[in-house]
């Protein structure tokens, strides 16, 4: 099948180098010429494990293709996904849909035949029906479906949640619509992958349903978290024994600095103020937007308190700064919170990340980045660990131990073990952890 896809940001292009690996003739559009100039040099915009291999792949095997042009995919596909982007409106914290709405009015002046236009884009409830007024006003004879199917990928493992995904949701009640969608991801339905069928503002709510409890599972631990370092309890064990009841799950309860990244922090704002629109406010959403942005700005706090009341004159060593290991995002990542609390309190502060130091150059003032990360921590009088990428699992403490000039480690990803750490000789915090 001939596939467009209308934008090739992160979900758009890792929505099309799958489906091109499924055999679909693919090809993702956007508007910006530097990046499919690089993309058609084969360089990714993003950082993503395994996703250079894969579009090399399909290039290579003539089945995906990048361009400026929309008019002649277009034209040709049976299927064209609208994958652009769905910021925060400045302001009201709405969804902002000129991308979406853009996107519609463009693929309406070019289709040709039957056309299943998708809506992938994370979209409030209704935007469907906008896409579809859109397309029948620009082409009152046009034949046309419009279907919504949002995307489960998480960063970092993006391309195994889309070829091996909890579900499939697929909204739209037209059968001819269903039957292209099906073909679409046939080679997944082949495999087991649950297939559901509903309506369209069903499919456009479960996105941000899914979203928002995932960000309340993380937030309702994170609160357990806090309890547990007053009573003296062990936030770990609490989620091990809650989360082997199959009704709870023992996935998301893993407390930390609070959710960040392009998806929760959005998704949950913009589903709370479609809920208080529609006059059925949703009051644990609200709740947990608030916990979460609360708790980022505590982190830095809590560092403080660690360093004995002050961190004045101090060298901080920050190890990870993007929201999640294995990914250069650093958008909502708590370490900007941190950051920027450990400075107006005083502190240097020196960084290293793997991935995210570009990104966090152009957002962080002051900060000083280090190679790797034994020259973060060189002469540290503390270092507070952000982000969990792997290669902060296995250090060489008594290396580290060496080279600070305090062995003082706040451990915001709970990495370490507390027993570990005492005999090793450092103070060490981590969360909910209360010795
Ligand atoms: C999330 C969802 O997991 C995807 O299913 C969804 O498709 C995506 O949003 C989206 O809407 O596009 P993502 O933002 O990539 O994916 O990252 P997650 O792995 O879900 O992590 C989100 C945040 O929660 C991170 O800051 C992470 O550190 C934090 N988290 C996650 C915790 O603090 N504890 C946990 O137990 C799990």
């Amino acid at each position: 099948m001939r596939i467009a896809m209308i934008g090739s940001g992160y979900v758009g292009l890792v929505s099309g180098a799958c489906l091109a690996d499924f055999g679909h003739v693919v090809t993702c559009v956007d508007k910006d010429p530097a990046k499919i100039a690089a993309l058609q040099a084969g360089q990714m915009p993003i950082f993503e494990p395994g996703l250079a291999e894969l579009v090399a792949k399909n290039v290579a095997a003539g089945r995906l293709f990048f361009t400026t042009d929309l008019t002649q995919p277009v034209r040709e596909a049976k299927a064209v996904f609208i994958a652009v982007g769905t910021p925060s409106r400045r302001g009201d914290g709405h969804a902002d849909l000129s991308y979406v709405y853009g996107a519609a009015r463009e693929i309406a002046a070019v289709m040709d035949g039957f056309t299943v236009v998708v809506t992938k884009s994370t979209v409030p409830v209704g935007t469907g029906d906008e896409v579809e007024r859109i397309l029948g006003e620009t082409r009152p004879d046009g034949d046309f479906a419009v279907v919504s199917n949002p995307e489960f990928l998480r960063e970092g493992a993006a391309i195994g949640d889309f070829k091996r995904p909890d579900r499939i949701v697929i909204g739209t009640h037209d059968p001819r619509a269903e039957a292209v969608m099906r073909d679409v991801y046939r080679p997944l339905h082949l495999n087991h992958s649950p297939l559901l069928v509903t309506g369209r503002r069903t499919a456009e709510l479960t996105k941000y349903a899914a979203n928002a409890f995932l960000a309340t599972k993380i937030t309702f631990i994170n609160e357990v978290a806090d309890l547990c370092e007053r009573v003296g309890a062990d936030v770990q064990d609490v989620a091990r024994g809650i989360g082997l009841d199959n009704r709870i799950g023992s996935k998301f309860l893993h407390a930390g600095p609070g959710y960040g990244g392009s998806c929760f922090p959005k998704d949950t704002l913009a589903l709370m103020k479609t809920a208080q629109d529609s006059g059925a406010p949703m009051r644990i959403v609200e709740t947990v937007v608030s916990v979460n942005d609360q708790r980022k700005r505590a982190m830095g706090r809590k560092v403080i308190a660690a360093c004995g009341g002050s961190v004045r004159g101090r060298t901080i060593a920050v190890l990870g700064l993007t929201f999640k290991p294995d990914t250069d995002d650093m958008r909502e990542a708590p370490s900007l919170s941190v950051i920027t609390a450990l400075q107006d309190a005083g502190a240097r502060v020196r960084a290293y990340d793997p991935e995210g130091m570009g990104p966090a150059a152009s957002m962080l003032d002051g900060v000083e980045y280090a190679a790797d990360a034994y020259a973060c921590l060189a002469g540290a009088d503390a270092a507070v660990l952000v982000t969990e990428w792997e290669e902060f699992r296995a250090l060489d403490l008594e290396r580290v131990r060496d080279v600070m000039r305090a062995p003082v480690l706040v451990d915001l990803r709970n990495v370490y073990r507390p027993d570990h750490m005492a005999q090793a000789g450092f103070t060490y915090v981590s969360v909910g952890r209360a010795f």
